[in-house]
Parts: structure tokens; sequence; C-alpha cells
């Protein structure tokens, strides 16, 4: 028999804890299997709390082997135990203040939830949020409990650490103390036989710290750039921000086997190994760049998170969305500011716009749910992130800074809402946000249209916005739109210097005098005028924006914004590739323009190499769906296909030139100007080898001397069919783990979708396919459905009996991982009657399985309803 479904935990249901932690004092005895946990806690009643009263504590996976109050043991009469946690009623507390002691056993070797503490290659390592903590003792579990930790690790294991600043350490054993109060899901303990890469920083205030990035014997030489990064990150948020670091040390832990990005326990981040090490001969400059801005994001998150945390689940995005917006402006402060633009609005469309135009939207600050770790979404993070960024336009640079210094002011060591974060910006701006909040409330991407004509000297410009109806939520109310834009001449000069204009409306018509901005232009009046809007993307919509195919390639050509150049490039190849999926042909004038572009040697190479690249095969079957077309994924891969050879026709001369010209030479370095004209280089080294066969990408993968030109041989001979190259790429990495993940991905990315399934299946087969490993997982299973859509959208529907194969195995082991990977299906009802019923017949194969996990329950249902 199936579980009955867990009841959802609702916003509106909120309460202040009965009891708030004075202090925390726990002691590790560690052991694979039978590891000790004691714990001393410091409890007084909260008199904010509305609660009856009883002590309440989470507790999960744990053998209680004792527990006493103010030093009586306590009987199994005494408290009620239940597999969620362990209750003492009110008339059994010695007082409003008493000490909590308990011992308990649990087995870190067993825990392939990833969850708590567990051992991943044989260190011990812990991930606690959300909710893994209470798999580590009893403990309320709440992030707005917080407390100062005290943290004892007895083991063999020549490196312990915890959080805070290191207390004191004998053989086999260290204490830690952690000064700062803080929620559990901040807690982290790491054991194991590392080496550290270590360095100095001196805050702005003369403070002396130690760093460290610790990993595997082996790795210590993978180091260097994550610490570099770490570095510039600390810099970067005393100059900019104002904020300072605060213990003696900040310890950085890479471990192979974890079911996220990094996670930013206070002093002591615990970071998947993917986003830690690196080398030219094994990172990209992809992998450079998320290296980057995740140490970045994780570094940030001691203000922005940990010193000033949520109250509550609901409030994710008040860490999430601002640590996200502040790791973007780190990294445009980095690299380039326009092309970091680009590739977050790239991500946001292809995850957050897909997440909201499907059955899983939910808003910013969701109302409710059933497993939080469900909600740590491109909606929380990325659109959460555009939140801020729309504030921050529409307050302006300056008040944005101050009412981030009140902000840290108001709320320093506090757990806090979203209500609260607004305040400070009322506060300190005196607007009124509470339009602006609705962005937290209602879920779904806006549209916003607009319409224009030129009558008698004068523009005039309608602006309209509509909120689709989202699940639960029929009904919206307008937001408040910031639309930066300019105005073009048909000659591209520009008439009208950006300003931004507010859409709060349903509507707004706006007037625009064309004699007297052709007079500061210095221009005749021009008798057409081109809107170029929204300009650096400055509010996440879906715009429509009227115009016609010349007024995008004059934008294309001239816009000063170079977001919105890009973006008009992107609507035109967009459109071809619609067309040609209803068997028209590309129009010659696009790829002139591109060509030009391509020529234009003073613009950024990785701007180019943006303005190359198509939309992808699922941006793709968006467009048809919203066009009101049934996408074919089979189709729309022919025809993204079909257009990369009209193009590289087209093109050929410029790529070839520019193939020869954007080598940067041997002496790598991961710099956004090498990194860029790589970037380049190698798109014009795929397309190329569309219409030239393989011998160009035979002597690149033959002369590569770093693994961003490795892999772009290497995935376009896949492509071209070189029958030995998988196995030339496996001899020469197989002891590497990180790069044995790009082996396995691309191979199923880069497969023809038909033989796609088959090779997948006969990965999962391969010695080194270790599915309980996230990050291999997500190479082969995660290839099939994101990196190869048409192969996963199989007409015969072996994709998705795969997915659901491997999502049912395991769920059994790791939930968390297997329902992040269910949102492969979230986008069913796009297809075909065929498409859909193989699809919903899979969901409903995995809900009927025994046991399911709360996390994937609740996915598949949220997606088939
Ligand atoms: N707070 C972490 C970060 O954004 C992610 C933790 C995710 N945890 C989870 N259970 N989903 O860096
Ligand atoms: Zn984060």
């Amino acid at each position: 028999m199936k579980d009955a479904s867990p009841q959802p935990i609702r916003l509106a249901d909120y309460h202040p804890p009965s009891h708030l932690v004075e202090a925390v004092e726990l002691t590790f005895r560690l052991a694979p299997r039978g590891t000790r946990v004691r714990s001393k806690i410091r409890f007084r009643a909260n008199p904010a709390g509305l609660e009856n009263g009883n002590l309440r504590l989470d507790g999960e996976n744990l053998r209680l082997v004792s527990c006493a109050l103010d030093g009586t043991p306590l009987t199994a009469l005494d408290y009620l135990l239940t597999p969620e946690g362990l209750t003492v009623p009110a008339e059994r507390l010695p007082g409003p203040s008493f000490t909590w002691e308990a011992e308990v056993e649990i087995d870190p070797a067993d825990n392939t939830a990833l969850e708590g503490l567990y051992t991943s290659g044989g260190m011990f390592c812990t991930q606690c949020e959300a909710e893994g903590f209470r798999k580590i003792t009893f403990y309320p579990d709440r992030p707005d409990v917080m407390a100062p930790f005290t943290v004892r690790i007895e083991s063999d294991l020549p490196i312990l650490l915890s959080n805070g600043n290191p207390a004191a350490s004998g053989p086999g054993w260290a204490e830690w103390h952690d000064p700062w109060p803080k929620p559990a899901y901040l807690f982290a303990l790491v054991a194991g036989d590392l080496v550290a890469h270590s360095d100095r920083f001196t805050t702005m205030s003369g403070r002396d710290v130690a760093l460290n990035i610790w990993v595997r014997p082996g790795d210590e030489d993978k180091c260097a750039y994550a610490m570099d990064a770490l570095k510039r990150s600390m810099r970067w948020d005393e100059e900019v921000y104002g904020r300072e670091y605060d213990l003696d040390v900040f310890n950085i832990v890479a471990v192979d086997d974890f079911n996220m990005g990094a996670m930013e326990n206070k002093g002591l981040n615990i970071f998947n190994s993917k986003y830690v090490l690196a080398s030219p001969e094994t990172a990209t400059d992809r992998d450079y760049d998320f290296i980057e801005s995740i140490v970045a994001h994780e570094y940030f998150h001691n203000w922005t998170g940990n010193r000033i945390t949520c109250r509550d689940w609901f409030q994710l995005c008040l860490k999430e969305g601002l640590t996200v917006f502040r790791d973007q402006q780190f990294s445009a402060d980095t690299r380039s500011a326009p092309v970091q633009r680009i590739e977050d609005v790239l991500q946001l469309r292809a995850r957050q716009f897909r997440e909201d135009a499907g059955p899983l939207a939910h808003n910013v600050r969701p109302d409710s749910y059933v497993e939080i770790n469900n909600f740590y979404t491109a909606t929380v993070y990325e659109k959460g992130a555009e939140l801020i960024g729309m504030l921050r336009r529409i307050v302006g640079a300056q008040e944005y800074r101050a009412a981030l210094d009140e902000y840290f002011r108001r709320h320093d060591g506090q757990a806090c809402t979203i209500e609260d974060w607004l305040a400070v910006f009322e506060d300190v701006t005196g607007r009124d946000l509470s339009q602006f909040k609705r962005w937290y409330t209602q879920a779904g991407t806006p549209r916003v249209s607009a319409e224009w004509q030129v009558a008698e000297g004068r523009l005039h410009l309608r602006l309209a916005q509509e909120l689709p109806p989202t699940p639960g939520q029929p009904l919206k109310e307008p937001v408040v739109i910031p639309v930066a834009m300019g105005l073009l001449s048909p000659e591209g000069a520009e008439l009208l210097p950006e300003t931004t204009v507010i859409l709060d409306g349903p509507e707004l018509t706006l007037d625009f005098d064309l004699d007297e901005m052709a007079r500061r232009a210095c221009i005749a009046r021009p008798d057409h005028v081109i809107p170029s809007l929204l300009r650096g993307f400055s509010a996440p919509v879906i715009l429509d924006a009227g115009l016609s195919r010349a007024d995008r390639l004059v934008l294309l050509a001239h816009d000063p914004d170079p977001f919105n150049r890009w973006e008009a490039g992107r609507s035109l190849m967009r459109e071809t590739l619609m067309e040609m999926l209803t068997g028209g042909a590309p129009d010659p004038a696009l790829f002139d323009a591109l060509d030009r572009l391509l020529a234009e040697d003073r613009l950024d190479a990785a701007f180019r190499a943006l303005c190359l690249a198509l939309p992808s095969e699922d941006d793709m079957a968006q467009a048809a769906h919203d066009a009101g077309l049934v996408p074919d994924p089979t189709a729309i891969h022919a025809t993204r296909r079909a257009m990369q050879v009209a193009m590289a026709r087209a093109l050929q001369p410029r790529l070839a030139a520019l193939y020869d010209a954007m080598d940067p030479g041997p002496a790598y370095s991961p710099d956004a100007d090498q990194a860029a004209k790589r970037a380049l280089r190698n798109s014009a080294l795929t397309l190329l080898a569309r219409i030239e066969g393989p011998a160009r990408a035979k002597a690149h993968y033959a002369a590569a001397t770093n693994m961003t030109d490795e892999i772009a041989g290497f995935t376009t001979l896949l492509e071209t069919g070189d029958p030995d190259i998988a196995r030339r790429f496996h001899d020469r990495w197989k002891d590497d783990r990180l790069v044995m993940d790009k082996w396995f991905m691309a191979q199923v990315a880069h497969a023809a979708p038909e033989q796609a399934v088959a090779i997948a299946r006969a990965l999962t087969d391969h010695p080194l396919f270790d599915w309980t490993n996230p990050n291999r997982f997500r190479s082969v299973i995660g290839g099939l459905t994101s990196g190869n859509p048409a192969g996963f959208h199989d007409p015969s529907g072996a994709g998705y009996r795969f997915l659901a194969d491997w999502l049912i195995r395991l769920d059994a082991k790791n939930p968390q991982t297997a329902a992040r990977m269910s949102t492969a299906f979230e986008t069913w009802r796009r297809y075909d009657a065929d498409r859909q019923a193989l699809i919903t017949g899979a969901l409903d194969r995995i809900a009927a399985q025994d046991g399911l996990s709360r996390d994937l329950s609740e996915m598949v249902e949220r997606i088939r309803a």
C-alpha cells in the first residue's frame, strides 16, 4: 500500500517557536556505523511563543540512547517519540529555562540520501539545509531558532572541522566554537584524510583570516582558482556592500557526493567537488566560471543568509534571491557585464520561464509545500534575484545601497521575512512597495506587449501587461514592471537616451515629440521610429515588442544596449527557425547581419559567440507551443541542424577566419578575455564541422592543451561520427572523476536522437557508472533529459521509461536528487496526445510505487495535476 499523501505546510500557519535555544554543545564520536552524538542544549521559553509550551524537538532516523532534563534522566513515559520527533509535554518541563541532554546513535555510512551526516569517499561530511540537522540529533530544526554552537569531534581521522573558530585540539579530537548565533541548517562537520590549499586574507578593518580549501590528497593542485575567487569575493563584498568577514578562519571542503552545488555553512562551506577543483587540463572555461560564481555565492551568504537568515522556509528567496543577485553583480563586475546579463537571462528563460509556464509554477515566496527541498527552484533563486534587480532599478543604485546598509543594521542576528525586507526599502526610500510585493505572491511570467504609431510628428507608444493563470491562481493583479527603453531612427541613430518607465497598471501610454528628439540628435525628423524596449532585460517578463524584421535588423546592428542587440538577433533566429519548421527558408539578410557583427573586432568575442548561438531545442519547443503549435522534438532537432548548415554555408569564410584569429595561444588562463576567444573559436569549429566534415575537429582535438578545446573537439567528433573518439577520451581520462562525468554526459547529449536512449542505457552498464553519485547520475540521465531532448522525447516512449525506471530506483536511496530530476517531465502538456499518454503513463507508474518518498511523490503529483 502507498502511504497517504503527507499534509502540506502552509505559510499562513506559521507560529513562533515555544522555546528558544541559548547555547548548544555537541560531541561526536565518529564511526561509519554507530556514530554517537551527545547534545547539551540550554533552552528557555519563548515569550512570543503561542504554543502550548511543550518542548518540541525534530528528529528522524535517530536511535535514542538516553536523554535528561536538568540532569534527571527521562524514561519513555516522560516524552512522546514518533518517526518525526520527540515532544516533552509542558508539565514535565522543569521550568521556563532548562538543559536538555541526549545521546543518539546514527549510521553515516548508511545515509545514501546525503542529508544529515554521511560518508563520501572515506570522509564524513554534512548537509543540513533545509531539514537535515534533525537526522543528526533531536533539535528544534527551524531557521528561527538561532544559537551559538560548541562542537567536539572525536575521531582517528586527521582533519576534524566544524563551524566557527578552532577552540582546542589533541590527538583524536578537536573542538570548535561558533560565536555567531545560527540556525541548525547552517551546522556543518567534516572529518577526513584531507589536505589544504591555504592562504590568508586581511579584512578591511585589519583582521587576519586563515583561508583553507580542503580536498583529498592529490587534488591540492586544483584549488588555486577557487582560492583566488574566494579572496576576490571577500574584497568585493567589502567594497560594494561594506560587509566584512567575521571569523578567524574560513574553510571550504570539496566533497564528491553532494546533491547540490554547494552549501554556505557558517565558516565551513561544503562544495560539490566539481565547483572547486580545476586545472586547465581538466576543467573548461565554463567550469571556471561556475567555480567563481559559486564560491562567491556561498561566501556572500555569510551576510545574506547567515548573519541575517530566514524566519521560515517560505522566505527562502530572502537569502537566495538576494545572494544570487549579489553573485551576478560580482560576476558582472569581474567579467563582461553585458555578457553576464545575457547568460543570466538565458538561464532564467531556460529554467525559470519553463517552470513558470508549467504545472510546477509557484510564487517566489510559496504559500505551501509538502517537501521544502522541492522548492530550491529557479523561481526562488533566479526569479528571486530578478526581483532584487528590479527593486534596485526602481529605487536607484544609491538608495539601494542605503537600504542594504539599513537592512544589515536593523536585522543583523535575526531570522526575517520578505515583509521585513520590503519595510526596510519603504523606510529608507519613502516608497510604497505594496504593489511591488505582488511579484513575491503571484506566480507566472507576465506578458508585456507594445504597440505604437507615428503620426503628426509624434510617437504614441502603448504598453500593456497580462498575467496568465497558474496552478491555483486563476486571476492576478497587475505588477510593477520597470521598462528600460530607448528610441532609434531607422538609420540606427539614438533618438532618446535610455530612460526607465514604470508599467504598473494594465496599460501605459506614452507620447514622444519626434521633432524635439530629432533636433537633439541633430538629424532630420524621421518618419519611422524603432523602440528598443526592456533594455538589459529590465524585468522578468515575456515581451512582444511588435517589431518588424527590418526593425530588429536595425537593433541588431545599432542598439547601444548590448542586451537588446543580442535580443534582436535571438528573436530573428527564433523566428527563422519557426519558419523553417513549417517549410520556410532562412532570410539571407539575417546571415548578412551576423556576418557584419562577427566582423566587428571591437566587440567582445564572448558577445559575438552569444550572438552566433541558436535558441535551444527546448526553447524552440516552448516557442512552438506559445505559437499554438504542437512541438515535434524530432523535427525541431532536424530544423536546428538545417539552420546550422545554412549558417555555416553563409558564414564560412568569416568562421574560418575567426577560427584562426581567435586562437589565444598555448599559455592558458581562465580569464574572461581568453575564455571569450575560445568560446567564439569553438563556436566556429562546431558550425564549420557541419559542412566541412571532421578534419578540423580532429586536428583541434589532437592539438588541444586545455579541456575547453578538448571537449569542443570531442563533442564535435562525437557528432560527426568518429568511431574511436569515445574510447580514446576514456583511456586518457578514466581515472579522473570530474572529467569522466563529461565523458558520460557528452556521449548521451551528442548522440543522434534515435540512438540516445540506447547509448544512455549502455552507459548505465559501464563499470564506472555509479548511480549513487549524484554527479554521475546527472551526467547520464540528465545528459538525456536536458542534453538530448529529441532523444528523450523519442516517439517510442523509451526515453520516458528509461527516466521513470531510474527515478524509481534512485528514489529509494536519494529522494532529493530523484525529485529534482523528475522536472524533465514538467513540460508534458506541450506535446502531442501520444507523447502525453506515454509521459503520464510513466508518471503514474512512479506514483504507484510502494514507499515513494515525500519528495518524489509531491513532484509527480504536482506535475500530473
Ligand atoms: N543554500 C544552498 C545554496 O544556495 C543550497 C542548499 C540546497 N539544499 C537543499 N536541500 N535543496 O548555496
Ligand atoms: Zn544560496
